[in-house]
């Protein structure tokens, strides 16, 4: 069976130090303890509705390294669909260098590898498999003509989900245009739209802003305060609320938020847009509890039933 959800997306060997806070610029902190763990934004969002249950395909590309060999025997794990993840000879894999605050909060860095090598032709050679996708799932790790490129071959076929992560000031419009959601944090708002700093009092000034841009719909995730949503039909932001925790590790938080909202607009169509985001916001704050992104993102049974009715 054709896989319901496809990620045209980055893979990433993450490389964590945890440290007491975040170092300020020029500083040298003493951490506390290092662990090689398994990231990248489209790997993050496959693994997390993979883990949810769904049939989800990656298409991404690794260098030649060991770290791919490692990465490609945890998607097989979890069921995802490798067939077209690609090994690029004389690359490495991309690599992430992220710090993780004892209060959760994190910054990074990635170098992005094997990722620039993911072409328009390769999504070409997936085509049957994106044009099939009730769902296409596309960040800002892979080169936008590429995202760009598989926007276009799924256009008309299903729906689609941009997240503009990691945020970049200019960038071609038409991407927003082509996607249903245009998904995004406040810093990478911040970025987009040049608002800052984005709080609860000027959610709708950027929602203005990036529908103004050619956005159908818009979601602005806003971590302990859940997620903003706002479309072109009803441009007043409606803010979806989520509990309060005290979290451990934020990395991968936005992902595990991505990866659940595919989910429920795959397996859940008739729920509302409002009601899915609401239900993605309870998987990305129980990934918060956990360190890590592959370890910290649930499956169906570590959440209440009533998230799959
Ligand atoms: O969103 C978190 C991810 O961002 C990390 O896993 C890291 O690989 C970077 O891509």
């Amino acid at each position: 069976m054709a896989p319901k959800i496809v990620i045209v997306g980055s893979c990433m060997i993450d490389f964590t130090c945890f440290s007491p806070r975040l170092p300020k610029p020029g500083e040298t902190l003493i951490g506390t303890r290092f662990e090689k763990g398994y990231g990248g934004k489209g790997a993050n969002q496959c693994i997390t509705a993979a883990k949810l249950g769904a049939s989800t395909a990656l298409i991404a590309s690794f260098g030649s390294d060991t770290f791919a060999q490692e990465y490609l025997e945890i998607l097989k794990k979890e069921n995802v669909d490798i067939s077209h993840v690609k090994i690029q000879k004389d690359k490495h894999s991309g690599n992430a260098h992220i710090v993780v605050a004892e209060n959760g909060e994190n910054s990074i860095v990635i170098v992005l590898g094997a990722n620039e090598s993911l072409t328009p032709e390769h999504a070409d050679s997936a085509i049957d498999m994106i044009k099939s996708a009730s769902v296409l799932l596309c960040q800002f790790e892979v080169p936008l003509e590429t995202t760009l490129h598989a926007l276009k071959l799924h256009q008309g076929h299903g729906f689609s989900i941009v997240n503009g992560a990691p945020a970049l000031k200019n960038f071609d419009s038409e991407i927003l245009r082509l996607c249903d959601i245009f998904c995004v944090n406040e810093t990478e708002a911040e970025v987009i739209t040049g608002i800052q700093p984005i709080d609860l009092s000027n959610v709708q000034q950027v929602a203005d802003k990036l529908l103004d841009k050619g956005c159908n719909a818009i979601i602005l995730t806003l971590g302990p305060l859940g997620a903003a949503y706002a479309s072109k039909t009803n441009r007043n932001v409606t803010r979806i609320p989520t509990t309060k925790v005290h979290p451990v590790d934020t990395t991968g938080a936005g992902d595990a938020f991505l990866g659940a909202l595919a989910y429920f607009k795959a397996y859940h169509p008739q729920l509302s847009m409002d009601e899915c985001i609401r239900r993605a916001c309870v998987v990305a704050t129980q990934s918060v509890l956990k360190f890590g992104t592959h370890a910290s993102f649930p499956t169906k049974n570590d959440l209440p039933i009533d998230l799959f009715i």
